[in-house]
């Protein structure tokens, strides 16, 4: 394997946590002990956690020394303050309303603006946003473009939303049955792939033509600019920072996850112009989260978030952070393990059903890969494909599964190292190898929604 693709950190190592290698037979019973679900098994038991990227950054001295201001007042915090400045800096909107994560930042949002019976379009949505959006009756629909459906296809921006699609959506459910449009940077669901400027554009002059407010689920943003200033022509001049500020002035609001761009372990927003809208969240956030100057976070949280939040728009951080996936992707690819192309911005995906061709939908291929790579080398994966996003057909019985069957391999930022790297590469390209002896699954228990975090599994022999 060559290192000569392989981006140097531009960063050294302080502080270091130990990580252990358990046997076979110890992996065998923590697999056994979980019901084959890697999301139930003790970290302590994972060698290489690629479960997500969320949450598991390593943070700067600069972060740490933040922590360490952190003023615990519960009103007015000093850091509510910096953090309320770096978010309106950076993203350019008025209000801004602190959450101790996303999906409360989604739900803080969605429960003042959808009612049952109510349209949201989303490139993909997530997991968690199409979740807090139906658990309130509403319809979600994935408007991508088709080009995201399709693996091998090495185009770029395959996170754009179809705008076909999209004004055909307008037209049919009405703009007042639609609270608002979203897009999410970069797509998550679809691959990791990121959204052209020109497509948010797009997007939003057809939002505001219908008068439909448009949000970006805002979660990778540092990540997205940085392929727009890499690929977009007219972009490579211009900075980091400049190109986020002209993304968001497409969009009258975000919400945010702070556990991925923002470089922290926890932490989130919901970020609007709308005065009105915004004194209706803050009264949200009041009930349900904690007072409008920490929304559920303590004040060094949002300290570590206001710092993240700037460190992150650094382009060698960049460059190096997205050549660390490429350089996975590339060590698999050129090895024939088949993976979405092309590589996206956080994480590595395997088509799991072409890595199990022998393996049924019903029978949860992805899942399948995810037990494999746990069973061969302590790797944590996660399955994005039937468990994570099947569903019941109510009239049939019968199960509908999703577009893609992936396995995420998310990249956790500023954690792993080369060696790390060429660990997983060998380890995966040995999974594939032994591929033909990997058995499906059949689900034994599972829970009303996001049943992936906690279904239990049997090994069909
Ligand atoms: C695109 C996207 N939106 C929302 C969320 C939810 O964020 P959180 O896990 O902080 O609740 C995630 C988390 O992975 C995400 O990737």
């Amino acid at each position: 394997m060559s290192e000569s693709n392989y981006p140097l950190e531009p960063y050294k190592i302080k502080s270091v946590e130990p990580i252990k290698k358990l046997n076979q037979k110890q992996r065998e019973q923590a697999l056994k002990d979980s019901g084959y679900n890697v999301f139930t098994i003790p970290s302590e038991k994972v060698y290489i956690d690629l479960l997500t990227d969320s949450g598991t950054s390593a943070m700067s001295d600069h972060q740490w020394a933040g922590i360490m201001t952190g003023d615990e007042s519960y009103a007015g915090s000093r850091n509510y303050f910096h953090f309320q400045k770096t978010v309106r800096d950076v993203f350019g909107f008025k209000h801004v309303i602190p959450t101790h994560q996303g999906r409360a930042a989604e739900r803080i949002l969605f429960e003042v603006t959808t009612k049952k019976g109510d349209y949201v379009p989303n490139n993909i949505h997530f997991d968690t946003t199409r979740a807090n959006l139906e658990f309130r009756g509403v319809v979600c629909d994935d408007l991508v473009q088709d080009s995201a459906y399709d693996p091998d296809k090495e185009a770029l921006f395959k996170g754009d939303m179809d705008i076909k699609k999209l004004e055909q959506f307008i037209s049919k459910k009405n703009p007042q049955n639609i609270p608002f449009v979203m897009i999410t940077i970069t797509n998550n669901s679809g691959g990791g792939q990121p959204v052209s400027l020109k497509n948010i554009k797009d997007v939003s002059r057809i939002c505001r033509k219908h008068n439909i407010p448009l949000y970006l689920d805002a979660c990778r943003f540092a990540e997205n600019a940085y392929f727009i200033k890499k690929y977009e022509s007219g972009y490579s001049g211009k900075s980091i920072p400049e190109i986020v500020n002209e993304i968001f002035s497409y969009a009258d609001g975000a919400t945010m996850s702070a556990k991925k761009d923002a470089l922290v372990n926890i932490g989130g927003f919901v970020a609007v112009n709308d005065d009105e809208l915004a004194e209706k969240l803050k009264y949200n956030l009041i009930r349900s989260e904690g007072f409008a100057t920490y929304g559920g976070l303590a004040g060094r949280d949002l300290e570590a978030v206001s710092r993240g939040l700037k460190e992150v728009l650094e382009e060698d951080y960049l460059e190096h952070r997205i050549g660390q996936v490429r350089y996975l992707w590339e060590c698999l690819n050129k090895q024939g393990v088949p993976v979405y192309s092309p590589p996206g911005g956080h994480a590595v995906y395997l088509l799991g059903d072409r890595f199990l061709p022998h393996i049924p939908r019903n029978q949860y291929p992805a899942w399948a890969v995810t037990v494999a790579l746990y069973r061969e080398a302590g790797i944590r994966t996660v399955g994005i494909g039937g468990v994570m996003f099947g569903k019941t057909d109510k009239k049939t019985g019968k199960e509908i599964f999703p577009e893609l069957e992936l396995v995420r391999l998310a990249i956790p930022r500023r954690v792993y190292t080369l060696s790390h790297f060429n660990f997983i590469a060998e380890a995966v390209i040995r999974t594939y190898q032994k591929r033909k002896h990997i058995k499906g699954f059949r689900m034994v228990h599972q829970a009303p929604y996001l049943r992936h975090f906690t279904a239990e599994m049997e090994e069909i022999p």
